[in-house]
Order: structure tokens, then sequence, then C-alpha cells
């Protein structure tokens, strides 16, 4: 599939990057400088959600069939969080879906939209999140929404649970780049949002055994 992954350069972005090549994709990164980003081995796109026109969409989606968006601003400042989580992948989505791509993978975070399992200094970055993941619900692409909890980095341990809501935990950057590049092609992910941890179950076989 050709693949274009947002947030190429982020911590997951970069993972996510590294297994769809590895599975023979074509990838296609955006990324805010390029200069930065050559070690990714892959072709790049300069994209900034906050100032994109129309040609930037244009260029950025032209032949994708699939988007997994991995970008989040580091601030966590209200406005920020708007101009980035919000409106900016909400311009995203919306430019997508015209354009013809009809599959989006968004990557969020758990208790996003719940004030109650969000510590106070992440509100404002769960409820922009929020309003892009109800936004992606609407907007005539195959979705899946993955609401990761705290992340860590190192190697993943290849198993993980997934659910509608599950109790706080952790996951790596790694098994949750492996849950976005498995719900790809995995019916039982489509149109859903699903909370993600750390468990004990293959991620290919936890997704497919979703009902
Ligand atoms: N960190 C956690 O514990 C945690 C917990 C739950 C959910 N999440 C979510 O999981 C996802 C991945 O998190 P992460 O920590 O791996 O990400 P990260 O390392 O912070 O990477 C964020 C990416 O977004 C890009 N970005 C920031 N502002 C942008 C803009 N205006 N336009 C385009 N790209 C922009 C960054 O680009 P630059 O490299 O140019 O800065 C970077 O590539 C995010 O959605 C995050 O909110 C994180």
């Amino acid at each position: 599939m050709n693949i274009t992954v947002l947030g190429a350069t982020g911590g997951t972005g970069r993972l996510v990057v590294a297994q769809l090549l590895a599975r023979r994709h074509s990838v296609r990164a955006a990324v805010r400088k390029p200069k930065k980003a050559s070690s990714l081995g892959t072709d790049l796109v300069a994209f900034d959600l906050t100032s994109a026109t129309p040609d930037d969409f244009a260029e950025l989606f032209a032949g994708t069939d699939a988007v997994i968006n991995a970008a989040a601003t580091s601030s966590m400042m209200k406005r920020q969080a708007d101009l980035v989580d919000r409106a900016g992948v909400i311009a995203a989505i919306e430019a997508a879906a015209t354009l013809g791509v009809k599959r989006w993978i968004q990557v969020s975070m758990m208790g996003s939209g719940e004030s109650g399992r969000v510590p106070v200094y992440l509100r404002a970055t769960g409820q922009a999140k929020h309003a892009a993941d109800t936004h992606l619900a609407t907007a005539g692409m195959t979705w899946t929404v993955i609401r990761p909890p705290w992340l860590t980095d190192g190697p993943g341990a290849g198993t993980i649970s997934v659910g509608e809501r599950l109790p706080e935990g952790s996951l790596t950057r790694t098994d949750l780049a492996a849950v976005a590049v498995e719900c790809l092609e995995a019916s039982s992910t489509y149109d859903r949002m699903l909370e993600v941890t750390s468990g004990d179950l293959p991620v290919a076989e936890a997704l497919r055994s979703l009902t």
C-alpha cells in the first residue's frame, strides 16, 4: 500500500515508518524539516499542520491509500493543542477525504475527552485530540483511533491488551507503532476507537480477537 505518515520524525512516527518499510509498503513521510529527516530512508514531504495549503495537501496525499497520523504538539498549552491537534488535524482529515484517501489511522491518547481520566496538565491536549477523533469518525474514510496510555521507549514486547476501555497502563512506542501498522488491514479495527496497553496477546492476534 501507499502510506503517508504524519509526525514521521517523532518517537512513534519513526518506528511506524521503519515497520511499514520492513513490510514493503511504500511510505511518504510528512516532516517539518526534511533536512533533519534524511535518516528515515523514504520519500519526504515538507509539511506543517499549522500552515498547510491546499497545494501542500494535494502533494502530500497524492496516490495515498492510507494515512497514519502520529503527529502531536509537544506543548501543553491550550492554544498549541487547538492549533495542531484539533484544527490542524481536522484540516488534514478533511483534505485527505476530499482527495480520495480511503483509510486513516489516528494515534490519540487514552481518556481523551474524559477529563476525569486525564491529568490536569494534559486536559487541553486531550480535548483537542478528542475533537479531531470524533471529526474523523464523520469524515467518510474507514478510520481507527488508537488511544494509548503513557508511552515508553525501548524494545517492544510484541504483545498488548486492546479494547474500548482499559485500565491505565503503559505501552512502548515500538508496540504502538506495531498496532498502527497492523490496523491497516485488520477489519476488526475499522471505524472504532480502541484503547491499547501492554498485555499478553501478540498484536495481530489481539486485534483479530476484537468483537
Ligand atoms: N508521550 C506519551 O506518553 C503519549 C501518551 C499518550 C498518547 N500520546 C500520543 O501518541 C502520539 C505519538 O507520541 P510521541 O510521543 O511518539 O510523539 P513525538 O515524539 O512528540 O512526535 C510528535 C511528532 O509530531 C510532529 N509535529 C509537531 N507539531 C507539528 C506540526 N505543527 N505539523 C506537523 N507535525 C508536527 C513532530 O515533528 P518535529 O519532529 O518537527 O517536532 C513529531 O514528528 C501523539 O499523538 C501523542 O499525543 C503520547
